[in-house]
């Protein structure tokens, strides 16, 4: 790869995507595709990475560089998503070979996932999150770090389990929810509903 065409710019999601890229001692040059109105801090800077600002879109490998799952399906619906999205995995995180990952998927460090597992398309997996067999991850969820989920699990899209958060087996969570951080999920919880707590119980509506 020698270049890696990020759309968006989130400077603590390409940090992230750097280090990514990094652990695989992979240094492509990056162009970012800078959000539509989203100021620029380039507190992403990486010494190792040589990166510019562009304002079309070129290229032949993209990744999202945001992970906020309404921002990632702005960008998409403004751009499009038919361009070679790729899924950036982490050196160290462990993924078995019987589960599968749409496009545009990014795995952070020390994360692991069981066997016979899917990922839908542009879900991020933070550090140290643990994903169990046979579980199902709908398209845009973000899974915050140290997250542990355990087999037989259903995520619906665009849903975000908070840091920490621990869901038991066979739970089913709906599409746009927000988990709260450190969570003991036990049940099933509906779509677009912010839930919390030990055991995790429906707070409000969301407004995503
Ligand atoms: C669940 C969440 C979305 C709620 O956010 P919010 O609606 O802004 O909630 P507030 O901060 O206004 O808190 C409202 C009440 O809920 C409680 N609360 C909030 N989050 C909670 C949680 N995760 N567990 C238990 N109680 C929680 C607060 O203590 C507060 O209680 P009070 O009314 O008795 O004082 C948020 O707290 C959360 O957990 N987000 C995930 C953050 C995360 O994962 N960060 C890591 C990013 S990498």
């Amino acid at each position: 790869m020698q270049t890696l065409t990020l759309l968006g710019k989130s400077d603590v999601t390409i940090s992230m995507i750097m280090d990514v890229l990094e652990s695989k001692g992979m240094f492509p040059e990056i162009k970012i595709v800078n959000n539509l109105d989203l100021p620029i801090e380039h507190t992403f800077n990486n010494p190792k990475f040589k990166w510019e600002i562009i304002n079309e879109i070129i290229g032949d490998t993209f990744a999202l560089g945001v992970s906020n799952s309404p921002i990632k399906r702005k960008i998409l619906n403004t751009f499009g998503e038919d361009m070679n999205f790729i899924n950036l995995i982490h050196n160290t995180a462990s993924i078995s070979s019987t589960t599968t990952l749409e496009k545009g998927c990014t795995i952070h460090s020390n994360v692991s996932i069981s066997a016979h597992s899917h990922l839908g398309k542009f879900v991020s997996v933070n550090r140290n999150s643990s994903i169990g067999h046979h579980t199902n991850i709908g398209d845009f969820v973000s899974i915050n770090p140290s997250v542990a989920i355990a087999g037989h699990v259903n995520i619906g899209e665009g849903t975000v389990i908070g840091i920490g958060a621990i869901v038991l087996d066979h739970v089913n969570i709906g599409k746009n929810c927000v988990i709260g951080a450190g969570s003991i999920v036990i049940k099933d919880i509906p779509d677009d509903v912010v839930a919390y707590g030990s055991p995790c119980k429906i707070v409000r509506k969301t407004n995503i």
